[in-house]
């Protein structure tokens, strides 16, 4: 109707996409994941306080979610491996199921969900509830299905997300996860030092995101330029694995073109075949412990002739890419395990300018649903 159709407009605000407020409000929704947490140089969860001593003697972390979500679990994934000492394994609920895979009474499983009404991460959920596993639940959704049936958890607080592809739940998620990370080793002192870079790197968050967001016209450019491509590679490793593979999903989930995100480890071991002057390539390559691997798979790429925009920390330029061989995204560096909540949002730009260049629905993909209830 004429009146749901005002009311629409109304929550966009000056926005044309639901997906692009959502972009862009990520200053603030990170703002309010974090409000009241990081207190005197150590990390507060309320809902998670209760469980911290059990979950630091389990034997295993085991996340589980679907989509994006897991994504973000796997983005989150080396820094709670860091912070605990504890091996952690991902699980896409749907795959967890259809395997019957191992869940023990002495695994913490922690299920990732913006919605927390996901059917394969609830179905999962009841499974390892069945096994007597501690279950801890992340989501966006007060009242949730999650949030009800899990032994504990974290919620996001990123506000209501409406767009079908999540964007600002994803950079949520990461720094919830990231806080639980802080919050289960906050009893090592060797890592002390560490947590509280962290700790300071979380606060200066918001505004980092604010200026990689000033990227927005650039994003816009290079998505025009890449308006008739009938693929797009997104190479990541290390922190950066999972910003290939959201990256990739977007692309796929809203402009409509195929992507695929790819360890870029894995590069020799198969997709090298694919590179040539046409297939466009991002990779991903802002300093972190990887950055030299990086470096010589731009130029295994390069001598391949490959077509390469290349992410790269602000004054890197140069350095990832020699005499203008490809083109490059500068972003602001953040500390290595926060750098994936900065690096995925010019791609989120870049999936939203590629869709509307290409005419299609941004906020709502054909064939997909905000909340997967069915399996
Ligand atoms: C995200 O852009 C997708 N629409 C989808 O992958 C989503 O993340 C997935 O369905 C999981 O949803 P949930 O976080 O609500 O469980």
């Amino acid at each position: 109707s004429v009146l749901e159709m005002e009311v629409e407009q109304i929550k966009k605000g000056s926005y044309d996409h639901f997906m692009q407020k959502e972009i862009h409000e990520q200053p603030h929704s990170l703002t309010t994941t974090m409000r009241g947490r990081l207190k005197d140089g150590g990390v507060l969860l309320g809902g998670l306080k209760e469980h911290l001593k059990t979950i630091r003697r389990c034997r295993r972390v085991v996340f589980i979610g679907c989509g994006t979500s897991y994504n973000a679990a796997l983005a989150a994934r080396t820094f709670v491996e860091e912070m605990t000492g504890i091996p952690v394994t991902m699980e896409v609920a749907s795959d967890l199921l259809d395997r019957q895979g191992p869940i023990y009474r002495e695994d913490t499983a922690v299920f990732v969900s913006q919605s927390g009404e996901t059917a394969d991460t609830l179905l999962a959920l009841d499974y390892a509830l069945e096994n007597g596993a501690l279950c801890v639940g992340i989501t966006n959704t007060v009242g949730s299905t999650l949030s009800r049936k899990t032994h504990c958890g974290v919620h996001i607080n990123a506000g209501c997300e409406i767009g079908v592809a999540s964007t600002k739940a994803y950079t949520s998620q990461i720094v919830a996860m990231a806080m639980m990370a802080l919050a289960i080793g906050s009893d090592q002192i060797s890592t002390q030092a560490r947590r509280n870079a962290i700790i300071s790197g979380l606060t200066s968050l918001p505004s980092c995101v604010s200026e990689v967001l000033k990227l927005d016209a650039e994003m816009k450019e290079l998505a025009s330029s890449l308006i008739d491509s009938e693929s797009l590679l997104v190479f990541g490793r290390g922190y950066n694995y999972a910003t290939a593979l959201e990256g990739a999903l977007k692309v796929k989930e809203v402009a409509l073109m195929h992507s695929e995100g790819l360890l870029a480890g894995e590069m020799k071991h198969g997709p090298l075949a694919l590179v040539d002057e046409i297939l466009p390539i991002i990779v991903i390559a802002t300093r972190d412990a990887c950055f030299s691997k990086q470096q010589s798979v731009i130029q295994q790429l390069l001598s391949r002739k490959g077509r390469l925009i290349v992410m790269c920390s602000k004054g890197d330029a140069s350095t990832v890419c020699p005499n203008g061989s490809c083109r490059v995204i500068e972003v602001p560096g953040v500390a290595d395990c926060l750098q994936p909540v900065i690096n995925i949002i010019p791609l989120q730009l870049l999936a939203y300018h590629l869709t509307v260049l290409r005419g299609f629905d941004v906020d709502q993909p054909r064939n997909l649903a905000k909340s997967v209830t069915t399996q």
